[in-house]
């Protein structure tokens, strides 16, 4: 729905031929995969995607250093990509100073999701304001309401979601192809910046000027919700600062970024069926 007197950016970007809009699959995937590896830069990397890919393709920032430099190359080369982010409710300020100052300094708009009332205000009467603290399961419930919903409502009707993973980022993301076809979200999902190198993105974002959030000088090279991101000691593995009070083998993800397999089905469960007050 737009409000009075606006268009929405996501119907307008989507605007293209219908008898375009079919392709997609494990084939276009694994080709659009290899393609992108032939090239070296983002911009034309972010070119060969929008030309794969016929219908709305989105891109979801999380407005942390590596978003940040896709957002550059999609403003430069392919300024159709919609781009929205996930506000939780729960992020640091300066997160949000950067999604002001990236619609400043890019003149683009940038959709910002918000998770459902209704399932945050049964959460917290469940759990408490810090449930997530308590157990892996209300921690993956909380993620779950806040980000992995919302995602699955902006990703809707998409044909590619573009992401900033990075390979060297944790062993977990050490496979992350250039695309892959997502069988969840029927989609192709395309990371442009797979493997790119920390020295790589930070030369980047020096070069080109670009607007990035102020913690990162402060030792959060990872920026996701407050009470679950803290600042990393110098030799820390960069996402060690992410639910850091968990153990590692939960692999410190959210769930925004599993296969159906491996999202934790008694977390989501429990967060749509059972949700009861506390006693
Ligand atoms: S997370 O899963 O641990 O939160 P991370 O912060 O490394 O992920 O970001 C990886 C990718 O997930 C980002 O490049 C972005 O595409 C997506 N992402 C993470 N958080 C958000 C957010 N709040 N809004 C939109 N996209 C996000
Ligand atoms: Fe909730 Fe923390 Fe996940 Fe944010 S990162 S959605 S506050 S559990």
């Amino acid at each position: 729905m737009s409000l009075p007197g606006t268009v929405d950016a996501a119907d307008q970007r989507a605007a293209k031929p219908a008898s375009a809009q079919s392709a997609g699959g494990p084939e276009a995937a694994r080709a659009l995969s290899e393609r992108l590896a032939n090239l070296t830069s983002l911009k034309d990397r972010l070119r060969a995607v929008t030309e794969a890919i016929p219908g709305r393709v989105t891109f979801s920032t999380s407005l942390g250093i590596e978003d940040q430099a896709v957002l550059h190359g999609i403003a430069k080369a392919a300024p159709e990509i919609d781009v929205f982010t996930l506000d939780t409710g729960r992020h640091f300020p300066e997160t949000l100073q950067t999604l002001e100052d990236s619609e400043n300094v890019y003149g683009l708009k940038i959709r910002v999701m918000f998770p459902d009332a209704k399932e945050v205000e049964d959460l917290v009467a469940r759990d408490g304001i810090f449930g997530f603290r308590n157990a892996v399961a209300n921690r993956k419930a909380c993620c779950d309401i806040r980000k992995v919903r919302p995602l699955n409502r902006a990703v809707a009707g998409a044909k590619g979601w573009i992401t900033g993973l990075r390979r060297e980022q944790s062993v977990g993301r050490a496979e992350v192809p250039f695309a892959s076809w997502d069988v969840e979200h029927e989609l192709i999902k395309i990371n442009p910046i797979a493997d790119w190198t920390l020295e790589q993105l930070e030369s980047f974002v020096a070069d080109n000027a670009i607007p990035i959030n102020e913690l990162h000088a402060k030792g959060f090279p990872s920026i996701g919700c407050q009470p679950c991101t803290r600042a990393i000691r110098p030799g820390e593995d960069v996402r060690a600062g992410r639910w850091w009070w968990e153990a590692k083998e939960n692999g410190q993800e959210c769930g925004l970024h599993s296969g159906p397999a491996s999202i934790n089905p008694q977390a989501a469960a429990t967060a749509t069926e059972t949700l009861a007050p506390r006693q």
